[in-house]
Order: C-alpha cells, then sequence, then structure tokens
C-alpha cells in the first residue's frame, strides 16, 4: 500500500504516537506528529518572549518560522529554524502554553495547511486531535485512540519518570482533564470523532495489538475499495 493518508485522533494519553508510529514503520509510510507542530511553534513564542495572547502575533511568528520534523532512528526529530527543539517542546511548560495557542484559528490555518502539504504525495500516517475532522476530511482510513482515565494517567505518570521526574497521580489525572476539556471544548477544531473513524479502546490492550487492529482494518478498507490503491 503505497499513498494512503491515515489519520489517527484521540485524546492525551490514548497511545496516539507509539501506535502512529509502529504502524508507519509497518507499511513504510511516515509518520507525522500534528502535536509536536503545535509545540515547535510555541517554544518558539517563548523563546522570543511573545505575547501568547495576542493571536496576530502568534500568526505572524507562524508565517516566519520553519518547522521540520526528520526521522531519526525510531523517534523523530523536531527543527525550528534548523535547531533541534526535541526535547524543548516536551517541556511542561511548552505543553501548557501549547494549549493556549493552538485554540487560535488563524494559528491553526497556518498549521494545517503545511499539514496537507507534508502529505501532499501519500503514504503518511499523521495523528492529533482534528486530523479526520479537518486537516484530513477525506482520509482514506481515520481511528479514533481512546482509554480509561486512569489507565492514561498511569502512562504518563510511566512517561514522566522515564524522563527522570516524579508527579503525583493525582496532579497528573487533572492535568489530563484539564487538557480533554480545553481540546474537546475549543470553538475552532475541537477533539471530536470523526463519523466514519474506527474508535479503539486501548486501555487494556498490548501496543501490537492495537497496531494489528489497525493494519488489519486497513487492509480490509482497502480490499473492498478496490482501485483505491495497490495492495501488495
Ligand atoms: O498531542 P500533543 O500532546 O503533542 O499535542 C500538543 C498540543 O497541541 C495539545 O494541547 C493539543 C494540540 N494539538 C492540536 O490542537 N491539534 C492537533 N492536530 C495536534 C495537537
Amino acid at each position: 500500500m503505497s499513498d494512503l493518508i491515515i489519520a489517527i485522533d484521540g485524546p492525551v494519553g490514548a497511545g496516539k504516537s507509539t501506535a502512529a508510529r509502529l504502524l508507519a514503520k509497518r507499511l513504510r509510510y511516515r509518520y507525522i506528529d500534528s502535536g509536536a507542530m503545535y509545540r515547535a511553534l510555541t517554544w518558539k513564542a517563548l523563546q522570543v518572549g511573545l505575547d501568547l495572547d495576542d493571536e496576530r502575533s502568534v500568526r505572524r511568528l507562524a508565517d516566519a518560522t520553519s518547522i521540520a520534523l526528520e526521522p531519526d532512528g525510531d523517534r523523530e526529530r523536531i527543527l525550528v529554524d534548523g535547531q533541534d527543539v526535541s526535547r524543548q517542546i516536551r517541556e511542561r511548560e511548552v505543553e501548557q502554553a501549547t494549549s493556549k495557542i493552538s485554540i487560535y484559528p488563524s494559528v491553526r490555518e497556518v498549521m494545517v495547511a503545511r499539514q496537507r502539504h507534508m502529505a501532499a504525495q501519500g503514504g503518511i500516517v499523521m495523528d492529533g486531535r482534528d486530523i479526520g475532522t479537518v486537516v484530513f476530511p477525506d482520509a482514506d482510513v481515520k481511528f479514533y485512540l481512546t482509554a480509561r482515565l486512569e489507565v492514561r494517567a498511569e502512562r504518563r505518570y510511566l512517561e514522566v519518570q522515564a524522563a527522570g521526574a516524579s508527579r503525583k497521580i493525582s496532579e497528573l489525572t487533572e492535568e489530563i482533564e484539564l487538557r480533554d476539556a480545553r481540546d474537546m471544548g475549543r470553538h475552532t477544531s475541537p477533539l471530536r470523532r470523526a463519523d466514519e473513524a474506527i474508535t479503539i479502546d486501548t486501555s487494556d490492550l498490548p501496543i501490537a495489538q492495537v497496531v494489528d487492529a489497525m493494519e488489519e482494518e486497513i487492509r480490509r478498507k482497502v480490499a473492498a475499495a478496490k482501485g483505491l490503491t495497490r495492495v501488495p
């Protein structure tokens, strides 16, 4: 399968990026982490001391900023104007500020245009919040990943620990609830399941099984829509 567009949406901690990365590897597709693009812009806005409440300035900055995603072993390298900021964009301060700038319609417009451009040749797996609803309403296959709140908090806890930090699970749970409320409650491109998206609850599934289920679904859809693309 050489040219499909696979859209994956879902809330924080649903396992989107891990599943998307593995799926892309199996299909030999490119993985695009759209959240990293919003984080990258936010990192730069904080660096230059921009007023994050001023949508027009953030939009101007978006226009003037180059954001590149490059494969780097099993992960990706995120470059802002050529500088590697892969680690910095995961910091808490950046994370919290990102949900602020990602509500701006004019900023999303720039990001969506870039995401569509990156996918122009097909053969991509992209994850985020609005991929199946706004960025690629005609995506070949759409998934909506979800998981129970306590499982998502636990995953976040392990991630934070692996990064050498320590946080209370109750605090992380509250943060996730807050981010859910922001992502789902915002006016522009809120997180929601696209009508035709296939929902996978990842709470009790090992990641390999999640990816198996996705791959099977893709192959089934391709076979059903004969002529959509080449099936190996
Ligand atoms: O998936 P993530 O945690 O890296 O996303 C970071 C932030 O960007 C989060 O606040 C949601 C937002 N985001 C978005 O608004 N639209 C996307 N397509 C992806 C992420």
